[in-house]
């Protein structure tokens, strides 16, 4: 029997035809706490399937300090076949129900400690590729709202400038940010792997897979690198990636040569520099 929360849609906000943020509350209107970065299921019964419940896992973009909603950011999945759960996802409407599983995975927890035990002080640099921002929506603002002072980097990567899923509120922690030197550095950077299509000819950013961020430029120098002044190294940066397996080995590929392990793969000491969950 799996632990089930019924739960109704609250908010739906339709960013284009296959992108959607959602809002859902559980009925008796109780967030249960979780930790930033973790995911859970969304179930629904498809009507297709004689009202079968089939559950998905979706990570949570909002963070445990809110405790007035849980928010996904979900696309439509359509090729080769509509998508089972993501097809009843697209065609609810604001009151309908849904189950929720409880929210689970460590793969993406924010570390607090290093391997010795002393506090984790490092820059802390996000990498979602497309729907794999939802995490770091939930990072940025579990560290905004926590004063944490960390440095703090979000690169967000997509094909179509309308698929900047979070651009105006990474924007507007960017800017506060300049407003609160001291306590709050956040930066936010997007990069649109289909640059030279029509739909994205006012963009001016970064160009390329999210990944290029860590490829180094002519003079040695990543673009991350240039933006945030100096040298990535393992003592410097912990790296968090969500998103496709090519997005994952594309940044590990950039900087493993500089001594960067993986949560999954430490290095003898126990250290890393990387954490990360596939879109699988
Ligand atoms: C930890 C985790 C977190 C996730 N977070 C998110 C998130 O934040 N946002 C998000 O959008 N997604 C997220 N996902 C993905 C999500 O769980 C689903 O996999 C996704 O939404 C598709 O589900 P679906 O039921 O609509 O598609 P499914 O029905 O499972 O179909 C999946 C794929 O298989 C194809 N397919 C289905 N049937 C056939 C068939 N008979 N023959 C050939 N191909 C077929 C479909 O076309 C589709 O491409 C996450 C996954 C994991 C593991
Ligand atoms: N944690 C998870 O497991 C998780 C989280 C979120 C979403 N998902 C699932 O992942 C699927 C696709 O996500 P999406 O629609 O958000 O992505 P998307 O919008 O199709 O792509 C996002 C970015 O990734 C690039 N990309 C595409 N294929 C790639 C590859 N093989 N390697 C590296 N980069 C690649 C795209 O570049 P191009 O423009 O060049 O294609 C684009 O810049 C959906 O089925 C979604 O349900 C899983």
């Amino acid at each position: 029997m799996v632990a089930e929360i019924k739960a109704k849609i609250t908010y739906i906000e339709l960013l284009r035809e296959d992108l959607v943020i959602l809002r859902i509350v559980p009925e008796d209107g109780a967030i249960p706490a979780y930790k930033t970065g973790q995911f859970l299921t969304v179930g629904v019964h498809v009507a297709a399937e004689n009202h079968k419940m089939v559950r998905r896992a979706y990570s949570l973009a909002s963070h445990p300090e809110n405790k007035r909603y849980f928010e996904f950011v979900i696309r439509w999945v359509r090729k080769p076949l509509p998508g089972r759960v993501t097809t009843e996802l697209f065609y609810a409407s604001e009151g309908d129900t849904v189950y929720l599983g409880m929210p689970t995975g460590n793969d993406l927890l924010i570390n607090e400690a290093l391997h010795d035990g002393s506090p984790d002080g490092r820059r802390i640099v996000c990498v979602g590729g497309g729907t794999g921002i939802a995490p770091f929506v939930a990072f940025a603002n579990h560290l905004h709202d926590a004063g944490d002072r960390r440095e703090v980097v979000v690169l967000h990567g997509a094909s179509y400038v309308d698929e900047l899923s979070y651009k105006e509120h990474f924007t507007g922690l960017e800017y506060e940010s300049a407003e609160r030197p001291g306590e709050w550095n956040f930066k936010y950077r997007a990069a649109i792997s289909r640059p030279k299509e029509k739909f994205n000819r006012t963009w001016t950013g970064h160009t390329g897979r999210v990944e290029s961020f860590f490829k180094p430029g002519k003079g040695g120098r990543s673009p991350l690198e240039e933006l945030v002044g100096e040298e990535i190294t393992p003592d410097n940066t912990m790296i968090y990636i969500c998103g496709y397996q090519g997005t994952i080995d594309g940044v590990i590929g950039h900087v493993e040569k500089k001594g960067f392990a993986t949560m999954r793969d430490k290095k003898d000491d126990g250290s890393y520099a990387i954490k990360y969950e596939s879109y699988g």
